[in-house]
């Protein structure tokens, strides 16, 4: 059964309560938290305080994503915060392993996150030490982007070698091509565009939990 995670970036940040419940009670089933540093991304976006709040309006996972080059000075306070799994890039020049390990030691998910040109052998060394591997599809940074094929075949290599962690994916993720993440292993589909934009957000999630059990 895939995992619907809507992503706040895509939501309305002046209504981020009437959002992330309306979320939830169509049937969503984490909430994907995009956090950003203006250096790893050029963008910025939430802060720990966000995922404090949200914790206390949501019972859904907080799934966040740390688009930081210097996750180590934020880690505990997210995690103080309530995030359930917490998300950091491969590509940046920090102990990443140890910073997984911290991450596990505090009983939480620890995600490992590649950039669309970042090849998975990039983390095999390490997909031990972590619950989820976040290929994602688009560019970080920006919602709204299209998503980037090439990284389909990735997915399809963390199955092929058996990774038992969560395989997510992220960004440019629609209803016309869900079904293709799906067959190659995907089990937890980050959208923002396509869901907060949704004129009927629980009738879209539907079908997109259909397209989950491969009907
Ligand atoms: C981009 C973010 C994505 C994005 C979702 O850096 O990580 O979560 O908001 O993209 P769309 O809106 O295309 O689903
Ligand atoms: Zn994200």
């Amino acid at each position: 059964m895939i995992k619907i995670a809507p992503s706040i970036l895509a939501a309305d940040p002046l209504n981020l309560e009437r959002d992330v419940k309306a979320a939830q009670k169509a049937g969503c089933d984490w909430i994907h938290v995009d956090i950003m540093d203006a250096h790893f991304v050029p963008n910025l976006a939430y802060s720990a305080e966000t995922v404090r709040r949200l914790r206390e309006v949501t019972d859904l996972p907080l799934d966040v994503h740390l688009m930081m080059d210097n996750p180590e000075i934020m880690v505990d306070a997210f995690l103080d915060a309530g995030a359930s799994c917490l998300t950091i890039h491969a590509e940046i020049d920090r102990n990443v392993p140890a910073l997984l390990d911290r991450i596990r030691s505090r009983g939480r998910m620890a995600g490992i996150a590649l950039r669309p040109g970042s090849p998975v052998e990039m983390i095999t060394g390490i997909l031990d030490r972590t619950d989820l591997a976040l290929m994602m599809t688009v560019e970080p940074g920006f919602g709204g982007q299209k998503l980037d094929a090439r990284v389909i075949s990735k997915i399809r290599q963390l199955k092929d070698m058996g990774y038992t962690g969560e395989i997510e994916a992220d960004g440019g993720i629609r209803e016309d091509n869900l079904e293709s993440l799906v067959t190659n292993g995907l089990t937890v589909a980050v959208m923002g565009t396509a869901l907060f934009r949704n004129e009927d957000m629980a009738a879209c999630v539907k079908r997109l939990h259909r397209i989950g059990r491969g009907e």
